[in-house]
């Protein structure tokens, strides 16, 4: 099952959030700062020893003050274009979150729109993409999958996304 969810991340119930961080897992802006502020500063002294996260993996982490919820770290990539490998790179990072969900036995996770901030990714391309590797998942395995939108037009793109 896959639903979007127009808003903040840290406002769903699931077994995990996804974190769109930077290699360095220090903490950042957008959903990164959000999710450190909300997890307090154990979370920072958990990513110490799991970085450098190289663009495309995941790293996994205790919700620490949010509460029953794994996160996992994911660094999307730096939209330069579109000819660096940005689309296949930002597929591996719902692609490996997915897959560490399922290796652990866990059902639900919401992810944001990785890259589509900071990082410049178009809202479009991305959430194609998200549909796409969130679908393909959800064939095979009763996950529930949720795609956050905190903006407008991410919303709209994901709703076209889903529709399609
Ligand atoms: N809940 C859900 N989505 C959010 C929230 C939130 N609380 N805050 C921001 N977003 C959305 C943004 O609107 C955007 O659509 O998350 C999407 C991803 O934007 P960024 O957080 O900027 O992430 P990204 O584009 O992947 O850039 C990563 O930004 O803050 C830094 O440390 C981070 O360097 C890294 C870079």
């Amino acid at each position: 099952m896959i639903s979007l969810h127009h808003g903040n991340i840290l406002d769903i119930t699931c077994d995990v959030i996804v974190n769109a961080a930077n290699s360095s897992l220090m903490g950042g802006g957008g959903v990164d700062g959000a999710i450190h502020r909300a997890a307090g500063p154990e979370l920072k002294e958990a990513c110490k020893p799991l970085a450098p996260c190289p663009t495309g993996e995941v790293r996994v982490t205790d919700g620490f003050r949010i509460e029953g919820r794994l996160i996992f770290h994911t660094v999307g990539p730096i939209w330069r274009g579109g000819q660096e490998g940005e689309a296949e790179l930002l597929a591996a990072c719902y692609r490996h979150c997915l897959d560490e969900l399922v290796a652990r036995e866990l059902r639900s996770i919401a992810f944001p729109a990785i890259s589509t901030g900071a990082y410049g990714f178009p809202v479009n391309e991305a959430a194609g993409i998200a549909v796409r590797a969130c679908r393909a998942m959800a064939e095979r395995h009763p996950v529930s999958i949720t795609l956050t939108a905190f903006d407008a037009a991410n919303a709209n793109a994901l709703a076209a996304a889903l529709d399609t």
